[in-house]
């Protein structure tokens, strides 16, 4: 477990490349399991995440390859049809892995997911919809076991708009029999790129890109290569980071549609936000931070994934702001240690209420998730003195090599290595 010791009050200047989405990756690796052969994915961000994906293929008996962010799945021989709890624990995307292989082989088993840092992460959705497609699902010592001669197309209404539910339960529909429609669905960008994948493997999805998919199921699908997204919650979060240290930063390999509210509440809270032919610079002068308040919504709105570093953001401004997590109510164990840099944040049901004050003063800080441990990094670069990250393998898992991004703009961060961290 390796710490962060950050010297603040830097600004970040320069231009940095986005890297490919975490999120997007762990969702295309498993549909490689629907088809035979190899499937290849460019722009994979190399991060633990990612990694712990890979030993779920390999323990399922795929061939895998990685290299220079481009990754191949050969799915030609498969030994297993289960995802083993010592890797489930690790990352919840791993249940993503069940649809496909029900989908293809008619069988899976996938441990459990439990709770999260933040509480309970429910897959209610995601074996409903699998059932009305026809699966037999049981829970057995702590796994779900999903059976299913042949899945059969059907009409299904999310109650609630879930990306790992439209993830598991698309994989599993391209390969029903007859006609699926999801209702409800996500349009996260990392879902769109699924979609995008699976036609290229001849799924036939319609509706790509709006909360209503129709697929048409089909016998066989064929291996396939795609591009991975950027990553638009590192970009957020980088983002962050210019306008925060007071800085000027111009983003590169980025799509600016998918930051719609990010870019938005940026201008409003006062930075400076130029977007041109594909790149977007943003930069913040000494003027004041202007608190604005967010709530966090599913795709287009303001991401869940973003909330703790706009706090981290908001601590400093000249003002109050409030910040709502309408996604999940608890996520707001980073509250409590960005106020020991001398932040006045309280929480209030699933809002924070973030008290502007003067400056933050550097201390030692621990993190309880990812984005949590993003913020705490976001903080630390504007903390007087130095502050110290603790347990930054949360930030592993979803960063690819932040610190070294940072530090490459102009940021002092040092990586200690060390199993007491
Ligand atoms: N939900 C249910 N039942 C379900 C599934 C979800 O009630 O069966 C609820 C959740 O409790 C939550 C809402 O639906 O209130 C949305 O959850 P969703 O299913 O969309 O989340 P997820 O698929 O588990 C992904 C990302 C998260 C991100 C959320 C929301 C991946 C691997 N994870 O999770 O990313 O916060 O969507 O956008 O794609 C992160 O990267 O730090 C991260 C946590």
């Amino acid at each position: 477990m390796d710490k962060l010791i950050i010297e603040g009050g830097h600004p970040l200047r320069g231009q940095i490349s986005i890297s490919g989405a975490k999120n997007a990756s762990l969702v295309l690796m498993p549909a490689a399991l629907l088809a035979n052969g190899v499937s290849v994915f460019r722009n994979t961000p190399e991060l633990n995440d990612v990694y712990t994906m890979i030993k779920i293929m390999k323990h399922l008996g795929a061939e895998v390859n990685f290299s220079d962010h481009v990754i191949s799945i050969d799915t030609s021989v498969l030994t297993s049809m289960e995802a083993p709890y010592e890797l489930v624990k690790k990352m919840r995307a791993s249940f993503y892995v069940l649809g496909p292989l029900l989908a293809k082989y008619g069988y899976a088993k996938v441990s459990l997911p439990g709770g999260c840092a933040w509480g309970p992460r429910p897959i209610n959705l995601h074996l409903e919809g699998l059932k009305k497609l026809g699966a037999e699902i049981e829970l057995d010592a702590g796994y779900i076991i999903a059976r299913s001669r042949k899945l059969v197309g059907a009409k299904i209404n999310f109650d609630k708009s879930s990306v790992g539910a439209t993830g598991n339960v698309l994989m599993a529909a391209v390969l029903a029999k007859g006609t699926t429609v999801i209702n409800n669905a996500a349009m996260e960008p990392e879902i769109t790129n699924l979609t995008h994948f699976l036609n290229k493997m001849g799924a036939r999805i319609s509706g790509i890109e709006t909360p209503i998919l129709t697929i048409e199921g089909v016998d066989e699908l064929k291996p396939a290569e795609i591009e991975t997204i950027p990553d638009r919650i590192e970009a957020g979060t980088l983002m962050i980071a210019a306008a925060m240290t007071r800085g000027s930063v111009t983003f590169t390999n980025i799509r600016d549609n998918h930051l719609i509210a990010v870019l938005a509440r940026l201008e409003d809270a006062g930075a400076k936000v130029l977007n041109q032919n594909g790149l977007v610079m943003v930069s913040l002068d000494n003027s004041d931070i202007i608190p604005s308040d967010v709530t966090t919504s599913i795709f287009p709105g303001f991401p869940t994934d973003m909330q703790a570093q706009w706090i981290a953001y908001m601590s400093t401004a000249f003002g109050t702001s409030t910040i709502t997590d309408t996604i999940y109510l608890d996520r707001f164990a980073h509250v409590p240690e960005i106020n020991r840099l001398g932040a006045d944040i309280t929480v209030k049901e699933n809002s924070a209420i973030v008290r502007g004050v003067p400056k933050l003063n550097g201390a030692k800080v621990m993190s309880t998730d990812l984005r949590a441990s993003a913020s705490l990094v976001l903080a630390g670069l504007i903390a007087e003195g130095t502050t110290e990250v603790l347990r930054v393998y949360h930030l592993d898992r979803g960063y690819e090599k932040l610190e070294e991004k940072l530090n490459s703009l102009g940021a002092r961060i040092q990586r200690v290595a060390g199993s007491e961290y």
